[in-house]
Order: C-alpha cells, then sequence, then structure tokens
C-alpha cells in the first residue's frame, strides 16, 4: 500500500488490490465495479492477461499471459474540472514516464499519452472518465506497461519491453509497486492544485516538442513542429509560415 499526504489528504494507491488471472479487460472490470459497488479511490485491478483488452481509439492491446503489467486503477477526482481532464491524463504519462525512465533511461511521452523508450511504444494509456455536471466524477485509468515480452507481432512493430532494452527480466508484482509510488507523487501536483507543474514536467518529457517533422492532417503532410499543449489537450503544430493549429486526437499523425 503506498501512502502520499496531500493537503486534501491521503492519497492511497493500490488498497484494494484486485488479482485475477485472467479478464477481458482490467478497464471493463474497474466501470462494472463503479456502476455496481462503490469501489474506494485507489482501488487496482491487476491481471495476467486479458480476451479483450482495449487500446485507444477503438483499437485492441494485446499482452503475452503473464509477461507484462496490466491494471487498471480507479480514482474519484471530483475537484477538477471535466474541461481540465487532460491535467489527470498528464499525471499519469508523468508517473509512467519517470519510472519507466528510473528502470531503462530516457523515457519519452508521445502525445497525447504512449510513453517511449528509445523512440518505441513501451506503454500504453486508456483513460475512461465519467463526468457529473461539469466535473470529473470517477477515473479508470488502465495501463499496460511491455516488461518481460520480448517478441511483438506484425502489428507491434513499434513496441518494444524493458527486457528488450535492457536484458534484464522483471518481478511484475514489484513493478506494480514501484510504479504506483511513482503516480501517487505524479498525482500530487493534481490533488493540491498545481497545474502549472504537471504541464512542465509534461512538456519536458513530450516527444518531438519544438522539433521540425512531417506531420499529416486530413488535407495531407506538413512541416511543422509540437509548439504547446492547450488545457483541452489538444495539440498545437506551428507551421513555417507562423500558422498554429489546434489537434484532437486521430486529426493529427507523426
Ligand atoms: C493504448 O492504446 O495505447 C492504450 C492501451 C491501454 C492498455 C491497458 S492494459 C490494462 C487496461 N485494460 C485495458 O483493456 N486497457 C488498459
Amino acid at each position: 500500500m503506498i501512502t502520499k499526504f496531500t493537503n486534501s489528504g491521503p492519497l492511497k494507491l493500490g488498497e484494494p488490490l484486485i488479482k485475477l488471472d485472467t479478464v477481458n479487460s482490467t478497464n471493463t472490470y474497474a466501470s462494472d465495479l463503479l456502476k455496481n459497488t462503490n469501489p474506494p479511490q485507489g482501488t487496482v485491478i491487476l491481471t495476467g492477461f486479458q480476451t479483450g483488452g482495449k487500446g485507444q481509439g477503438g483499437n485492441k492491446w494485446l499482452s503475452e499471459r503473464n509477461m507484462n503489467l496490466l491494471f487498471s486503477l480507479i480514482l474519484r477526482p471530483d475537484f477538477i474540472k471535466a474541461d481540465k481532464q487532460f491535467y489527470l491524463s498528464m499525471c499519469i504519462s508523468n508517473g509512467i514516464a519517470a519510472m519507466v525512465g528510473n528502470i531503462a533511461g530516457d523515457s519519452q511521452i508521445k502525445w497525447p499519452n504512449d510513453i517511449l523508450l528509445n523512440g518505441r511504444k513501451v506503454a500504453g494509456i486508456l483513460i475512461e472518465n465519467t463526468v457529473m455536471a461539469d466535473m470529473l466524477h470517477s477515473t479508470v485509468a488502465g495501463i499496460g506497461l511491455n516488461v518481460n515480452q520480448e517478441k511483438f507481432g506484425p502489428e507491434l512493430q513499434d513496441a518494444v519491453s524493458l527486457k528488450m532494452v535492457t536484458g534484464r527480466e522483471y518481478n511484475i508484482d514489484i513493478l506494480l509497486e514501484e510504479l504506483l509510488e511513482h503516480l501517487s507523487t505524479a498525482l500530487g501536483p493534481l490533488y493540491n492544485g498545481i497545474y502549472a507543474e504537471i504541464r512542465t514536467t509534461y512538456l519536458n518529457r513530450l516527444y518531438r516538442l519544438n522539433e521540425w517533422a512531417r506531420f499529416t492532417d486530413k488535407n495531407g503532410s506538413f512541416d511543422g513542429r509540437i509548439t504547446d499543449i492547450a488545457d483541452s489537450g489538444e495539440i498545437m503544430v506551428g507551421r513555417r509560415d507562423g500558422r498554429i493549429t489546434e489537434y484532437g486526437f486521430k486529426e493529427i499523425r507523426f
């Protein structure tokens, strides 16, 4: 059990810890718990295998049995305005990137929330929020971190695991403890209302920030560079002629 004390009280992550051999998706399981029971903030659902692992944008999340860290964390961030929900997503990215960085060297965040190691994807995050009036009500933060898996299918050619980079084998239960510690720290500024710190930490690790690169939007490809991230979570991309455009998820590729 991890406890961090914030102005608004202790933030405990990993209590209770629900361990399942197999489940369709830890995110679905967590959402069902929220619908049918009253799980406390900090509840974690951990599994060794998902039969219907969900990724962003309706994609599947594929992971060999017992090789990787697959879990969902339940939070109740009911003090956050719905239009600031990307700050929560940034905190989760910041926590994972810090932990991966500690273990395996430089890690980056590819907008909106892919975690990269040596330029390849080592972790993905699927956040599912419920909103009440204009405030967040509950959050399921689903995290898949590639740990000991060494081969990925042809559709996952940009995937990498901790083991592929460091050559070491990891105990997944210990990694979960470490990651919850990092997440608790990364969520601290959110629970204390220090939004600027969250954004700075995120931008410091942002892949391709201020670097000229090829981007593709619905009108074709162009030379651009990421200049900033809007409060709403949209990415701001500047062009050579000085124009800056904001894009939502799936509206741009790079
Ligand atoms: C992505 O597409 O990058 C997000 C992947 C998120 C995968 C994790 S694995 C644990 C949790 N349960 C799911 O079904 N998805 C998330």
